[in-house]
């Protein structure tokens, strides 16, 4: 070939990695890997093991043992022996250790690189610049953590041990994004990576033992997915933290009910794209390819859904297409490729059928001419125009590298639009006016959402999601608290079922009979007769009738819920105004302190001083939250690029919430208040055995400036109510205090939607304790972390 000729192409040739290093690396693992227990490889007790594959190739790389229910005994065993003293090590002593890892992962880069390219598929080009880069950023940050972590967090303590599952994608990356902050602050650790790429968590293991990471801190078990159920539904665990498919996700949630694990879901997206057309267009181009073809597409925030505005669709479609002429797919130890291979035939087969069912649904595919190496699990860049919001690839996830397109009229269509999904992960908004894209950002259902930019990620950046999305945050302080409990709940006795009372006997006489009070339901800024128009009566501990109130049902539900949807103004009120509110509705509770007392002690049985007590405690937490409204503010990350982070607390919607009996009135405001202050509207299911205090609140509300819908009382009782808001696909949260039972159908029924949920697992909370019952603890299950990435500079 001429030296003109390549002028002429400008075509590149093959420029391989290496893969010396890491060819010795699994020669010396010839055998088969062992899982990683306790500081070293043990063979796997059942004596299977499965193949790790090169996709680009279809050879054989490994042989990997699948874990069983007895591996996995022994590895929580493990994490469990040695979590007691990592948890003690000075906090300075955890920060060597995980320096050390970061250490040992920047020695060991390229081997790591060129594994996980050789494993995964992806490009080394990645794997070398990004994923390790990101990895040894991870182990560092949080190294950080650790060392602040008794000043930081001096109210928290360690989950314990926990249980991580992860996935194909970013094999190492996914590892540290969990391992780092669990190790800093003080859990240990049972890993069990995916199945098709378990290789760099091996090496990993390796390494952290060579870099002096104590026995059990960190275990790997690898196998499929029976091996991470086992990890699930272990006893020994106290918090499983997942990344992977929605599906799995959502069993996870219904397994690990009522067990008290704390559960972290980081799911898949359908993340919308939106171009504006004023953005920079060649910008935006080369933003998409990064969207939607680094990694293959197999990214759970890829931007996969463009929304093109119509005014420059058919201009920006055209030099996209051009561009993806220029994309090369090729071997991923080739340093000049830009997509590697997909990690699997199952997941290029589930490719392929998507996109046919998209092109039979009436879509219209693009795929440039270029070469793809043969053999191996390739696929190439897809474009899907003409595709209509309902259809499949509109929808489901694809995992790939496949673009779906459309267009939009005006920004109020672009949100529509982006928001039309059942997942709410990511966001990409692209215009080159400052007030449009952050007028657009708040506006959009994602947990990260990045301006004139896309996949950008940082240790000291939360990343999680909205909606089906899951939920929790991974990395920043936002993401340092999934892995804390906060000491003040450590203690919670198990909650004592008091007796029902048998209603006493009672003959009236001929006095004048006190004026019935008929409490309603409290619905959209209105008393409601229950729907079905049956009540249940309120007895003192004595038997004696105190009152009746309305049996809410499912409609009454539905009706409470439709109410709260439509307060949507209150989740956009500025702090300042929902702060007045709540002192206004203190100073409205102080008014009738005595009569609220009176209720309280007749309801309870306590004693008068001690009803006064709780109205007081009452009155004081309304202040309290008014004073938070306007103060649990988010932080300015500032991630290593010229650009910020901005973390908002965002409201999380329409919140049901289940009162505990104890303390009736101080536990309703503990409870709905830090819920309001932060924008979120309620509907109350207020104590069962006493209900009084609540029927009586709303008169509380409604001379408080409250806006209807705010907040909504159904009474009635505690389990059927529960259900029917855990079931709710309009309920975006529950907060159930109370039994246990009730705890355990919430996390259950939560599954539909993946609303968040808060339990007390049937512990009581000691609501007179400002430490167990006020403030952060309670506001930041409040609020759902966004974060805006706002890149600057030209
Ligand atoms: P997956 O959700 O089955 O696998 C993720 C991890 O969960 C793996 O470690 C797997 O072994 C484990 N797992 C599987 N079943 C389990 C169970 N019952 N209990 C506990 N752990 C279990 O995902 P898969 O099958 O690899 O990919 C299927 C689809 O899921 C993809 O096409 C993609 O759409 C989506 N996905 C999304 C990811 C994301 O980051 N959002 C990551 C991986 C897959």
């Amino acid at each position: 070939m001429s030296v003109a000729r390549y002028f002429d192409e400008m075509s590149y040739g093959p420029a391989p990695e290496a893969d010396g290093e890491a060819r010795a690396w699994l020669k010396r693992h010839e055998a088969g890997f062992g899982h990683f227990i306790g500081g070293g490889f043990v063979k796997p007790a059942g004596g299977q093991y499965f193949n790790a594959v090169d996709p680009a190739t279809g050879a054989i790389l490994g042989r990997v043992a699948q874990g069983d229910a007895s591996d996995v005994d022994k590895a929580v065993a493990a994490a469990r022996k040695a979590q007691g003293a990592w948890a003690k090590l000075p906090g300075h002593a955890r920060a060597r250790h995980l320096y050390a890892l970061a250490r040992a992962v920047q020695r060991h880069a390229r081997l790591f690189a060129v594994i996980e390219a050789l494993d995964n598929g992806k490009p080394i080009r990645e794997t070398r610049d990004i994923d390790v880069p990101q990895v040894a950023r991870h182990f560092y940050y949080h190294a950080g953590w650790a060392q602040l972590q008794a000043s930081e967090f001096a109210d928290h303590m360690p989950v314990g041990v926990v249980g991580q599952i992860i996935p194909w994608n970013f094999p190492l990356l996914m590892l540290a994004w969990k391992v780092a902050p669990a190790l800093a602050l003080g859990n240990t650790v049972v890993l069990k990576p995916a199945e098709f790429t378990s290789l760099t968590a091996l090496l990993f293991a390796e390494i952290s033992c060579a870099a002096g990471l104590p026995a059990g801190v960190l275990n790997v078990v690898t196998g499929d997915g029976s091996t991470g159920a086992a990890l699930v539904g272990h006893e020994g665990v106290d918090k499983i933290a997942f990344t992977g498919s929605s599906e799995v996700g959502k069993l996870i949630r219904e397994k690990t009910a009522g067990s008290g694990k704390s559960l972290t879901l980081e799911l898949g997206g359908k993340s919308p794209f939106i171009v504006f057309d004023d953005a920079d267009i060649d910008g935006a181009v080369e933003g998409v390819v990064d969207a939607i073809w680094f990694n293959q597409g197999q990214v759970c925030c890829a931007g996969s859904r463009l929304l093109v505005q119509e005014g420059i669709a058919e201009k920006f479609l055209s030099r996209l297409k051009r561009r993806m002429q220029n994309l090369r797919v090729g071997l991923p130890l080739d340093k000049a490729i830009d997509m590697g291979a997909i990690v699997a035939p199952v997941q290029l087969e589930r490719i392929r059928s998507l996109v046919a069912t998209g092109v039979a649904e009436g879509a219209e595919l693009f795929q440039p001419d270029i070469d793809l190496p043969k053999g191996g699990c390739f696929y190439p860049p897809t474009l899907l125009t003409n595709v209509q919001t309902a259809a499949t690839v509109a929808r489901e996830e694809i995992f790939g590298p496949v673009l779906v397109s459309m267009t939009f009229r005006t920004p109020d269509e672009a949100v529509m639009l982006a928001n039309n999904s059942r997942y709410g992960l990511s966001a990409s908004v692209w215009s080159e006016t400052i007030g449009l894209a952050l007028d657009i950002a708040p506006k959009l259902q994602a947990g990260v959402v990045w301006i004139n930019a896309t996949n950008l990620f940082d240790a000291s950046v939360g990343f999680g999601g909205y909606r089906e999305s899951g939920y929790g945050r991974e990395g920043g302080k936002e993401g340092a608290y999934e892995y804390l409990k906060p000491k003040a709940w450590s203690g919670r006795k198990p909650r004592i079922a008091a007796e029902t009372p048998k209603e006493a006997e009672s003959v009236a006489g001929f006095d004048l009979p006190a004026l019935d009070r008929t409490a309603k339901l409290f619905i959209g800024g209105k008393q409601a007769r229950p729907d079905g128009n049956y009540s249940r009566p309120v007895l003192s501990p004595k038997g004696v009738r105190l009152g009746e109130v309305g049996e809410g049902n499912r409609k009454d539900i539905r009706n409470a819920v439709a109410a709260a949807r439509g307060a949507e103004g209150w989740s956009k009120a500025t702090a300042h105004n929902r702060a007045q509110i709540l002192y206004y509705l203190a100073e409205n509770l102080s008014a009738r302190a005595e009569e609220f007392a009176g209720r309280i002690a007749a309801m309870t049985g306590v004693t008068k001083a001690k009803a006064a007590a709780e109205v007081e405690a009452g009155i004081a937490r309304l202040f309290s939250y008014g004073a938070w409204a306007d103060k649990f503010e988010g932080s300015v990350h500032q991630p290593p690029l010229r650009g910020v982070a901005l973390a908002m607390n965002e409201p999380i919607g329409v919140v049901g919430v289940v009162c505990p009996d104890e303390a009736p009135l101080l536990a309703l405001i503990s409870l709905t208040a830090p819920l309001i202050a932060m924008g979120n509207r309620v509907v109350l299911v207020p104590s069962e055995r006493h209900p009084l205090a609540a029927t009586d609140f709303y008169q509380i509300l409604e001379t408080s400036d409250v806006p209807a819908g705010v907040v909504n009382i159904v009474t009635g009782a505690a389990k059927d109510l529960t259900k029917t808001l855990a079931e709710h696909d309009d309920v975006d949260a529950v907060w159930v205090f109370g039994t246990k039972e009730n705890a355990a159908l919430a996390e259950k029924l939560s599954v539909g939607n993946l609303k968040r949920v808060l339990t007390d697992q049937g512990l009581v909370t000691d609501w007179f304790a400002p430490e167990a019952a006020e403030g952060p603890i309670l506001l930041r299950h409040a609020v759902q972390v966004k974060n805006i990435w706002i890149p600057y500079g030209e």
